[in-house]
C-alpha cells in the first residue's frame, strides 16, 4: 500500500480556507500546485486503487478546484497532473509506437488435459514449480511505461510489437498512477488490462439507446472501443478500470512473479485480490473451477484463468516461442454456448428504427440461464451462417448481453411444420425458403431501406420510432421543447394522444391536464413550450427531424444550401453537392423525404404554425471574441469553441482590448478575470452566455 504522502498540509487536514490566488507568489503558487498534486493523486489512489477513501468527496473536490485555479490563473499546466484526468485536447490520430518487448500471447485451452500436459512439460524441464493463479481478464491489454516515477506513455498490444499510443485515454482512469512513490525504479513497464465493471457498461448502453446509438456488444468490446477514441473527454467520462498483471521489464530487481505484485502494489498499482500462488497443477484446476462458479457475482468479465510459473529463474529456463511463453497457461472456462432449434425468425424494429431479425429458439438451458431468444443482427448474418426456420443452431452467451447465434450445425434438419417466417405479430417476413427482410416495416408498413448490412424503417412515425423521434424532436438542440423527455414520451404515445410527431403541436390543455402526474400547470407550462418552440432556424428544424446521420452541423450545412422545399425534392446528386455530405448521408435524406409519411409530417408541422428561418451558416457571430474560463455547464471547452467558431466567432486563450466576452463558467481561473476588469471587458456568466450568444444561433 502506499503510504500517506510525508507532512503534506492537504493530505489529512486540508486548509479549506485557501488564501485567494492573487495573494500568492509565483513561488508559493508553484509550491502549493506541488503540494496539491501529490494529495489528489494519493487521494485517487485512497478512492480507485484501495477502495477507501480517507476525505469526503467534497473535500476533494476542494483540492481539485484550488489545483485547478493555481493551474490555469499561474500557467501552470501539466499533461501528468491529476486535474488532466477529465481529459484533455481531441487527437488527430493514435500515433503507432514500439512495446518495450515484444507482448506475446498466451497458450490456451479449456481441457484440463491440455493444462496437464503444459504442467508436465514444466516439470520435464525444471522440475517441480509453484504457480500464480490469476483470472484471466476479458478486456483490453495495455502496456503502460513510467520513466523517473512518471507515466511516460499507455500503449494498445497492436500486433505484438508495435501499437497505439493511447496516453491521453489512459491517464483519464483514476486508478492508473501518474506518479509512483519513491523509491520507484528509474524505469519500469508493465502490463494490464483495461475493463469496463457490468455496472458501467450497462449504464453507459443505457445511456446510447437513449440517445438512438448502437450499444455495445459487451464489456470488452466497450472497453476496447473507449481506449482507443480520439476524444480525451468522452473516455474520461466512461466507466474504465484497470488491472496490473505483469512487470514486463524493469531496472528493480525480481526474483518471483510474488515480487512482481508486491512492487506493482507498494508503486500503487490496482491488483486484483484474487490472484494466489498455488503449488501444483491440480490446485490451478481447482482454482479455475471455483471462479466459475463465481464469475458472475465479479464486477469484471474473465474468462478463464492464468496460471504462471513463479520463479523468474525457471521462466528463464522455459523460455518463449515466437507467440507464448512457455511458462504460462490460459485454462478457459467452457465457452457458454449450447444448440437448439431455431422454430421461427421474426423482425424486430428497434428504437432507431432498425429491423432485427431475431431467431425465436426452441429453449435451452446454457450455463443454468433458458434461452429462447437469440439477436441473428442483420440480414447479411442469416445469410452467412445459413439461418432458417427448423436448423439446430450453435449459440453464444457472453456476459448478460443478449445471445448470439454462433452458426448452424445441422442445416439438413427442417422442420416439418412448414418454412414461415414473421413478425412479432405474425406478419411474414420471409422469402421461399431462406429468410429475407420484408420491403415494408412490420409494425408500421412502412417502407424499408437498406444502408449496408442493415434495414431501417423509413417512417419517422412508426410507432416503433415514435417515442424516440419525439424526444429527439424537443431536445435542447432540436426544438428545445422543455419538459418533454423520454417519461412525458412515452406518457403521451401511450396515451394515445401523439401518432405521429405533427400532432404534438395539435395536443390540447384538457387532454394533456388528464394525465397521471400532469393538471393545468404542467399542460400550460408544455403548451407555451410548443409555441415558444416554433420560431425555429431552419438548420435546427432539419436536425430535429430526426434524419439518420444528420446532425446539428449537417443539417445546418443542408439548411445553408438548401430551402426547405428544395431540400424536400432534392435528389441525391444534388445533395451530395453539400460538404460533408456523402453517399450515405445523401440517400438517408432523400429517403427520409421518399416516405409520404415524413412529407405530410412536415407539412402538418408548418401549417401548425412552425416557421423555419433560413440563415446563412457561419454569419451569426462574425467579428466575435469570446474567451472562456472555468467549465460551461452542459457543453465540453472543445465543443463550445467548434460551435462558436463555426459561426464566424474567434475564441482566444486571453483576453486582450479585442475581446468582446469573457465567458465565467465553474471554477473560473482568476487571472483572465483581473485581465478582464482591467481591459473593462464584459463578463458573462454560463445563463448570460446562453441567453446572449447561444440563442443567436
Ligand atoms: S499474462 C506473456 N495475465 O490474455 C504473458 N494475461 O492471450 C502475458 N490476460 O492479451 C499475459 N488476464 O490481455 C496475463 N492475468 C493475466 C491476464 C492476461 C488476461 C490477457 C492478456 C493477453 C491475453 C493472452
Amino acid at each position: 500500500m502506499v503510504e500517506e504522502p510525508d507532512a503534506n498540509p492537504y493530505v489529512h487536514d486540508p486548509d479549506t480556507s485557501f488564501a485567494p490566488a492573487d495573494e500568492l507568489s509565483e513561488d508559493e503558487a508553484r509550491d502549493q500546485v506541488s503540494d496539491l498534486r501529490v494529495a489528489v493523486e494519493y487521494h485517487d489512489y485512497r478512492y480507485y486503487v484501495e477502495n477507501d477513501p480517507v476525505i469526503a468527496d467534497r473535500t476533494y473536490d476542494e483540492l481539485f478546484e484550488r489545483l485547478q485555479r493555481l493551474e490555469d490563473a499561474f500557467d501552470l499546466h501539466d499533461e501528468n497532473s491529476p486535474t488532466q484526468r477529465v481529459g484533455g485536447e481531441p487527437l488527430d490520430e493514435l500515433e503507432t509506437v514500439g512495446h518495450v518487448a515484444p507482448l506475446l500471447s498466451l497458450q490456451s485451452s479449456g481441457d484440463s488435459e491440455e493444462i496437464r500436459a503444459f504442467d508436465r512439460r514444466i516439470r520435464d524441464r525444471v522440475g517441480d514449480v509453484d504457480y500464480s493463479a490469476e483470472p484471466k481478464f476479458d478486456g483490453f491489454s495495455i502496456e503502460v511505461v513510467y520513466e523517473d516515477g512518471a507515466f511516460d506513455r499507455a500503449v494498445t498490444r497492436g500486433d505484438g510489437r508495435e501499437g497505439e499510443d493511447v496516453s491521453a485515454n489512459v491517464r483519464t482512469i483514476g486508478s492508473v498512477p501518474l506518479h509512483l512513490p519513491a523509491p520507484a525504479p528509474e524505469f519500469l513497464a508493465v502490463r494490464g488490462e483495461v475493463y469496463m465493471p457490468r455496472s458501467g457498461f450497462q449504464a453507459l448502453n443505457e445511456r446510447r439507446i437513449e440517445r438512438g446509438e448502437d450499444p455495445f456488444a459487451n464489456p470488452r468490446n466497450a472497453a476496447a472501443g473507449t481506449v482507443r477514441l480520439l476524444d480525451p473527454e468522452t473516455v474520461a467520462g466512461r466507466p474504465l478500470e484497470v488491472f496490473f498483471y505483469d512487470v514486463i521489464d524493469t531496472d528493480a530487481d525480481l526474483g518471483t512473479q510474488t515480487e512482481a505484485f508486491d512492487l506493482l502494489y507498494d508503486l500503487g498499482f490496482r491488483v486484483n485480490d484474487e490472484t494466489t500462488v498455488v503449488d501444483d497443477v491440480d490446485a490451478v484446476i481447482d482454482y479455475r473451477d471455483r471462479l466459475m462458479t463465481e464469475r458472475d457475482d465479479l464486477e469484471y468479465e474473465i474468462d478463464g484463468v492464468v496460471a504462471k510459473v513463479v520463479d523468474f529463474d525457471a521462466r528463464e529456463e522455459l523460455g518463449s516461442t515466437a507467440r507464448h511463453p512457455r511458462w504460462a497457461f490460459a485454462y478457459k472456462f467452457p465457452a457458454r454456448t449450447g444448440e437448439t432449434t431455431v422454430e421461427r425468425i421474426v423482425v424486430q424494429v428497434g428504437r432507431t428504427g432498425k429491423l432485427t431479425p431475431v431467431a425465436l429458439l426452441d429453449p435451452v438451458d446454457i450455463q443454468g440461464v433458458t434461452i429462447s431468444r437469440a439477436t441473428l443482427h442483420n440480414a447479411a448474418q442469416v445469410q452467412r451462417l445459413g439461418v432458417r426456420e427448423g436448423v439446430t443452431v450453435r449459440l453464444e452467451r457472453a456476459g448478460d448481453v443478449i445471445p448470439e447465434v454462433t452458426e448452424v450445425v445441422d442445416g439438413e434438419k427442417r422442420r416439418a411444420s412448414g418454412d414461415r417466417t414473421g413478425s412479432d405479430d405474425g406478419r411474414p417476413a420471409a422469402g421461399e425458403g431462406g429468410f429475407t427482410m420484408p420491403d415494408t416495416c412490420p409494425v408500421c408498413d412502412g417502407d424499408v431501406v437498406q444502408e449496408g448490412e442493415h434495414h431501417y424503417c423509413t417512417n419517422a412515425s412508426c410507432p416503433a420510432q415514435l417515442r424516440r423521434s419525439l424526444q429527439h424532436f424537443c431536445s435542447r438542440d432540436a426544438m428545445n421543447v422543455k419538459g418533454l423527455g423520454a417519461a412525458a414520451a412515452d406518457q403521451l404515445v401511450e396515451a394515445g394522444l401523439i401518432e405521429s410527431l405533427a400532432d404534438l403541436y395539435d395536443l390540447e390543455r384538457d387532454e394533456l391536464a388528464a394525465l397521471d402526474g400532469w393538471g393545468e400547470t404542467a399542460a400550460d407550462n408544455l403548451l407555451a413550450e410548443l409555441e415558444a418552440s416554433k420560431d425555429v432556424p431552419l438548420g435546427t428544424f432539419i436536425y430535429a427531424l430526426g434524419i439518420r446521420h444528420v446532425g446539428t452541423e449537417r443539417a445546418r450545412a443542408l439548411a445553408a444550401a438548401f430551402s426547405l422545399d428544395d431540400l424536400m425534392d432534392a435528389g441525391t446528386e444534388a445533395l451530395r453537392s453539400v460538404e460533408d455530405v456523402g453517399p450515405e448521408v445523401a440517400a438517408a435524406v432523400a429517403s427520409y423525404f421518399d416516405e409520404a409519411e415524413n412529407v405530410e409530417t412536415v407539412e402538418r408541422l408548418l401549417d401548425a404554425g412552425i416557421e423555419p428561418e433560413r440563415r446563412e451558416r457561419g454569419a451569426e457571430l462574425d467579428g466575435l471574441t469570446v474567451v472562456f474560463t472555468g467549465s460551461v455547464p452542459g457543453y465540453t471547452r472543445s465543443e463550445l469553441t467548434e460551435l462558436l467558431e463555426t459561426h464566424g466567432a474567434s475564441v482566444t486563450s486571453s483576453v486582450s482590448g479585442e475581446t468582446d466576452y469573457l465567458v465565467v463558467g465553474e471554477n473560473p481561473g482568476t487571472r483572465k478575470r483581473e485581465q478582464a476588469a482591467a481591459e473593462g471587458v464584459e463578463t458573462l456568466d454560463p445563463e448570460a452566455f446562453e441567453e446572449r450568444i447561444l440563442s443567436r444561433l
